[in-house]
């Protein structure tokens, strides 16, 4: 009999497992034309789609897999402006101005789901709690006073606290009074059907790999169908189409972890986040059946560098076990974001060459509140009105010699791993897995991936990712391969499950 404490065998998402299955949209095969073609099926593209579609744009939606599949099912669902520890940072990076700015759109994002939710009679259990990054580190305490004064000096409304309510051991928090917490497929279902409503059109399993640029660009589908449109939006984490912005070279792919937990003791509200490493984020959820749940979060890594995954599970499990009364692990599940390198999403047109095609992406896994702003602003942008964070996100800003510094240093990693995976010495052979095991193997004298599933069925891939040829590693916490270099992740039969790589891994035997 499984321990009531033990960690789901297979990942699986709460707000996927707890949300009414959409209906399936049809795959895309025929060519189409339309004013706005959006590209990605996560809170972005959805909100995009929905805003531009109440302007009275026809718009077009574009989902390789299943909407809502990727990261945004798989958040914490966190709406705050309380990005970590970012405002002191911010305002030494690039001013006072630039840090306000950062935060008001944060709280513009905030605000519009709010009232969006409202509005659309959302039952989405949106709910007002203060937001807290604490640490239990000396050498923090410094850097959370400085961001307590970076708050006044910004007017952001909060506190310097010596504790905070949760059984956590804590010697200091930044408070952020008054932020909020949702079920953002339950919000998103709201949009989704709004913007059918209103003629929008949906079509899923269907990858879009190109855009022919020009005064009416097309969008090229895999199956090589054709979208003519004005313009072009991709919110799709690494763009689908590059378009000389070398964004596979100015952003890496993270995870982290998320365990859905019932536990003896009572929640006392609120919404946290460590300030060091490793990481652990809190916050709850209130059930349907009226009890609760508590998500606890954490354990960040670069994708395909985290080497045991199940292991980042297992901490998080042991955090719980250490803090909390634990009494069941309910759900495990993890998601993936990109960073860029000066921790400002990029978001606006791709390049100054090409204006009607817009990008988003780089939320440094505040994807509520930097997804909603991105869909506030690129819907200002294609209506050309003003809005006051376009040079903040432009993808094209100046970066500082310090972010110059970070992109260096990322893409050394880069070319650390893409060497490494060509060097490393593999000798264990395919038949010495076991049920339910992924490995790198050695078959025919060459490196192969390999997995044999819980009927005992092997599966063989090229482990040489299709996006710039570094060699991919096993997830074992979520049965995928994953690249250290870019954060493309492919499934055990090698098919894409995130970008940038566009095709499968080749399969040597399934
Ligand atoms: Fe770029 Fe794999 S994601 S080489």
């Amino acid at each position: 009999m499984t321990s009531p404490i033990s960690l789901p065998r297979f990942p699986e998402s709460y707000w996927l497992d707890s949300a009414k299955p959409l209906p399936d949209y049809p795959k895309l095969q025929h060519d189409l034309d339309t004013e706005v073609t959006v590209v990605g099926g996560g809170l972005s593209g959805i909100t995009t789609a929905y805003l531009l579609a109440m302007e009275g744009y026809k718009v077009v939606l574009l989902e390789a897999g299943k909407l809502l599949s990727g990261t945004t099912g798989h958040t914490t669902a966190k709406i705050t402006a309380q990005h970590d520890l970012i405002y002191d940072e911010l305002i030494k990076q690039g001013g006072a101005e630039n840090a306000r700015l950062y935060y008001e759109a944060s709280m513009d994002a905030t605000r519009f789901i709010e009232s969006t939710a409202r509005k659309l009679k959302a039952d989405c259990a949106l709910v007002r709690h203060d937001a807290y990054v604490y640490t239990n580190s000396d050498s923090y305490l410094s850097k959370l006073e400085d961001e307590m004064k970076a708050y006044d000096k910004l007017g952001i409304k909060g506190s310097l606290e010596s504790r905070i309510p949760l059984p956590i051991p804590s010697k200091a928090a930044v408070k952020m009074d008054n932020q909020a917490q949702f079920h953002p497929l339950h919000y998103l279902h709201a949009l989704i059907k709004t913007f059918t409503d209103l003629g929008g059109e949906i079509y899923e399993g269907t990858t879009a790999v190109d855009v022919e640029p020009g005064p009416l660009p097309r969008v090229v589908t895999g199956d090589r169908y054709k979208i003519t449109c004005k313009q072009v939006v991709a919110c799709t984490h690494f763009p689908f189409y590059d378009g000389h912005g070398f964004y596979f070279a100015r952003m890496h792919a993270d995870r982290s972890y998320v365990l859905g937990l019932k536990v003896e003791d009572e929640y006392p509200g609120g919404m946290y986040l460590s300030a060091e490493d490793p990481k652990r984020s809190v916050r709850s959820v209130n059930l349907a059946d009226g009890g609760g749940m508590l998500l606890l979060g954490g354990q960040s890594h670069k994708t395909g560098q985290g080497v045991c995954t199940i292991n980042h599970y297992e901490e998080l499990q042991k955090f719980a076990k250490e803090q909390f009364g634990l009494k069941e692990i309910v759900y495990r599940w993890s998601a993936q974001d990109l960073v860029t390198g000066d921790k400002l999403p990029f978001i606006g047109r791709i390049t100054a060459s090409s204006p009607n095609i817009f990008i988003a992406t780089g939320y440094r896994k505040w994807g509520m509140t930097n997804g909603t702003a991105a869909a506030l602003l690129i819907r200002d942008l294609i209506m050309e009105k003003e809005n006051p964070y376009e040079q903040l996100y432009s993808p094209s800003r100046a970066l500082s010699a310090k972010t110059i510094v970070n992109l260096v240093g990322e893409n050394a990693n880069v070319a650390k791993h893409l060497i490494a995976g060509k060097l490393e010495l593999v000798h264990k052979r395919p038949e010495e897995l076991a049920n339910d095991e992924g490995s790198v193997v050695k078959v025919n004298g060459r490196r192969a991936g390999a997995y044999r599933d819980t009927d005992g069925q092997l599966f063989l891939v090229d482990t040489t990712c299709t996006h710039m040829g570094c060699e991919v590693e096993w997830n074992d916490g979520e049965r995928t391969w994953d690249c250290p270099c870019h954060g493309s992740r492919f499934s055990y039969r090698g098919e894409v499950v995130e970008g940038p790589a566009e095709k499968p891994l080749k399969i040597i035997r399934s």
